[in-house]
């Protein structure tokens, strides 16, 4: 059984999403660890509802050899997934796990990405360039922002009177429907 280990900055449905498609064992790997840069975040209270150890580390302790690294030892991580993760990853830790550090991205990168294009500030964008689509973008992570190469992406087309809630909602229902599964047949099918 492999280990995921999952970092999070927000509300945590897509960790939660993530944890309930793993830790049932059927998919040869499972979330032992959540970890958290923002106190008070939802993703807390849904890691603890799910059973799932969750520590909250200041953006100087995640950028902190030697204390993200022994606690990812410690885990045995195996794979590093972003869920709403809004730091940007250190390099040092991009070396250690090269291509096993997967992202999800509410945009079609490379459009709608980079420094401060996160949550609703990317809806926002969309709505306001009156795109008629949008999608989402699952990504290995490399040193920048939403950079890396691309694994998997899903649309979904936009009305003009879509609001920045009513593309919010259509991202969700992609990275509900495809994120677990995209993670699981990337990095455990075989
Ligand atoms: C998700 O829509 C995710 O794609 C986005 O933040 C949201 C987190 O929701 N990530 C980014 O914008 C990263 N640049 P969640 O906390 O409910 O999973």
């Amino acid at each position: 059984m492999k280990n995921i280990a999952i970092f999070a900055s927000g509300n945590g449905t897509n960790a939660e999403n993530i944890i309930q498609f793993f830790n049932d064992g059927s998919h040869g790997a499972k979330v032992n660890l959540v970890i958290c840069n923002r106190e008070g975040a939802g993703v807390i209270e849904r890691a603890a509802r799910l059973g799932v150890d969750c520590i909250v580390l200041s953006k100087a302790q995640i950028n902190d050899p030697n204390i993200i690294l022994p606690l990812l030892d410690k885990y045995n991580a195996d794979l590093i997934v972003l869920a709403g993760f809004l730091l940007l990853v250190p390099g040092f830790l991009v070396d250690r796990y090269e291509n096993r550090i997967v992202n999800i991205h509410p945009a079609l990168l490379p459009n709608y990405g980079g420094k401060g294009m996160y949550g609703h500030h990317v809806h926002e964008a969309v709505v306001a360039a009156r795109e008629k689509e949008t999608g989402i973008t699952i990504h290995y992570v490399n040193g920048q922002y939403d950079s890396g190469d691309t694994i998997f992406q899903a649309k979904v087309a936009l009305t003009p009177d879509d609001t920045v809630e009513d593309v919010e909602a259509k991202i969700h229902v992609l990275e509900q429907a495809h994120f677990p599964q995209v993670i699981f047949d990337t990095f455990f099918k075989d």
